[in-house]
């Protein structure tokens, strides 16, 4: 790889031994993807948690740059935690595994990172710019930097993260570069309008395309302008989790595709598929693993809920209450919660019965410990992580549904 002269220094130690560290881990990334060269990066989202098993390991690399005084110089944000931030002892939290949760956020702290604790930064006045290089760690939040708000992110782990933040600078390979960004596949409808589709439409779309398309760059072509930007949060989060996909276009909806040329940047598609009812429900039905009965659990937020969905499910439970044997956990951030908090959301979601966590989610945070058999969900990414963190039963649904079977007792 090309090193600038800043880049040199840095790689031989004349910016302090964390710069050293991190540029040597950045250059190996880099030779490996075939980047030529290096550019800089302003923004940075890394990990806060992990499965059990894995907390060591990201302890101790974190605490590797502490004990080198490292720092983040570029700002950083940080995906939820590994416990609620404030009433992890409500969740059956042990005791060993909260003392190594809260590690990992004093050493991000120490690092200088910003404890926002969400996967959706964008939606905390955190996020991206159009253009602008960026290294993230969330799946979700890279295929949503790439597609909605035109950044230049690749699906990268923590190491690189970290040593993009100590340096501000990344190796420029994949979706960094414009030609990598060219649509691949083209995605139609054939005897359905999009028109009306709502929340669980695109999240059953997005965990098609993500298991049919792997890493391919899918060119979805019959979107309306009114699809929301919680919509493609949850589409591409599924997406990201079934198969790879790090970036997709809609078009006339999304930044670099005003049009079908755009987006494959006047080629032609290697292959065109078209999603009709019988894909939607075939996949609606993969996405769950059971077909019903009793439930223990309702848990949503998966991506962090936003304001919006946050009171679309106060106005569903307003009045009603949850059944006493289903634990009904909904996910967000702190700042989604204030305001909540302040709409009177929260007062309505937890007189029903329901519990407001803060600065985790379902996949991050041991849930397992409540031993839930069967739990119901509007999320596929939860749907699909769930099985293998908590060993339960999945039923996947829309908001609505979800809400009517946690009144009831059973999906
Ligand atoms: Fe976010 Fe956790 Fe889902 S990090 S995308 S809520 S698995």
């Amino acid at each position: 790889m090309e090193l600038t002269g800043q880049e040199e220094a840095m790689a031989r130690g004349e910016r302090g031994e964390p710069a050293r560290l991190a540029m040597q881990i950045l250059v190996k990334i880099g030779e490996a993807c075939g980047a030529a060269r290096m550019v800089e990066t302003k923004r940075c989202h890394a990990m806060t948690s992990m499965a059990p098993e894995l907390h060591q390991a990201r302890i101790d690399l974190l605490e590797k740059f502490v004990s080198l005084d490292g720092r983040y110089h570029v700002p950083t944000t940080l995906d939820p935690a590994s416990l609620d931030l404030k009433r992890w002892r409500e969740f059956k939290v042990p005791a060993g595994y909260a003392a190594k949760a809260k590690k990992l956020l004093e050493l991000n702290d120490r690092l200088g990172a910003i404890p926002n604790y969400s996967c959706v930064p964008y939606q905390q006045g955190l996020g991206p710019r159009f253009g602008e290089v960026v290294s993230l760690t969330e799946s979700s939040y890279v295929v949503y930097a790439n597609s909605v708000l035109g950044a230049r992110a690749n699906r990268e782990a923590q190491g690189i993260v970290i040593s993009a933040s100590i340096t501000g600078r990344v190796p420029l390979y994949g979706l960094r570069l414009k030609e990598n960004r060219i649509g691949s596949v083209l995605v139609k409808f054939a005897g359905i309008d999009p028109g009306p589709f709502k929340t669980i439409d695109y999240a059953t779309i997005g965990y098609y395309l993500g298991a049919r398309l792997g890493h391919e760059i899918p060119v979805i072509d019959g979107f309306k302008q009114s699809v929301t930007a919680d919509q493609l949060k949850i589409m591409g989060a599924s997406a990201a989790c079934k198969g790879c996909v790090a970036m997709y276009h809609a078009v006339g909806v999304t930044p670099e595709a005003t049009t079908r040329e755009e987006a494959f940047a006047g080629e032609k598609p290697k292959e065109t598929i078209e999603i009709d009812p019988n894909v939607l429900k075939q996949t609606r039905e993969q996405i769950s693993t059971s077909s019903g009965g009793k439930l223990d659990a309702v848990l949503v937020g998966c991506p962090h809920y936003s304001i919006h969905e946050i009171r679309r499910l106060s106005e569903l439970l307003n009045g009603k209450k949850i059944h006493r044997k289903v634990k009904f956990f909904v996910y967000t951030n702190q700042e989604t919660k204030l305001l909540a908090d302040t709409m009177g959301a929260t007062r309505t979601i937890e007189s029903a019965g329901a519990f407001v966590s803060v600065g985790t989610c379902m996949t991050l945070s041991p849930v397992r410990y409540w031993g839930f058999d069967r739990i119901m969900t509007d999320s596929p990414k939860c749907a699909y992580t769930t099985p293998v963190d908590i060993g339960a039963e999945v039923v996947f649904g829309s908001i609505e549904q979800c809400v009517e079977a946690a009144v009831r007792g059973g999906a």
